[in-house]
């Protein structure tokens, strides 16, 4: 019997294939959510988290090349459906300011999966000394983390309120 996983080494590369899977996926999926907001902050929001998506991708790529690790060939199936619950929110037949809001939640599951994701993620980089991954790794947890508190920010303080 050969497993695959052996050690949290083979974990830990698992993990990044994952995460290199989720954001390459979002790369794709944040240019609709953007063009979707009808609130000009929220769009704004859509855009700069693009922006910090692509970078990081790199983040992760860079991980990649200097573990030696190659990320591609694996789909992360849970953002493949936290996609799909966004596309067909965008597709809803809803007022402006009700999309607004339902841009949000489904945003903030995202957020919520990668905070998850990276969290996890940088612990098992520590763990195992690899000093630079985890610096890198805590990066985009420190950016998630902030986007989902912009998001949450935005929702409170008026998007939520407009929808009622
Ligand atoms: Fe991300
Ligand atoms: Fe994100």
């Amino acid at each position: 019997m050969f497993n695959k996983l052996k050690s949290l080494d083979d974990l830990f590369a698992e993990q990044l294939k994952d995460l290199y899977s989720a954001e390459t996926q979002l790369v794709k999926a944040l240019p609709d959510m953007a063009s979707e907001a009808r609130d000009a902050r929220l769009r704004q929001g859509f855009e700069k988290h693009l922006q910090e998506t692509m970078n990081q991708v790199s983040r992760l790529e860079q991980i990649g090349r200097g573990l030696n690790i190659d990320l591609s060939g694996h789909t992360c199936k849970a953002m493949q459906g936290l996609v799909a619950e966004g596309k067909e929110t965008i597709s809803e037949d809803a007022t402006d300011e009700v999309k607004d809001a339902a841009l949000i939640a489904a945003a903030q599951r995202v957020e919520h999966y990668e905070i998850s994701g990276y969290g996890t993620a940088a612990h098992y980089a520590e763990r195992l000394g690899h000093t630079e991954a985890a610096s890198l790794l805590r990066q985009t947890l420190q950016e998630e983390q902030l986007t989902d508190t912009k998001l949450n920010d935005l929702a409170k303080s008026y998007i939520n309120q407009r929808a009622m």
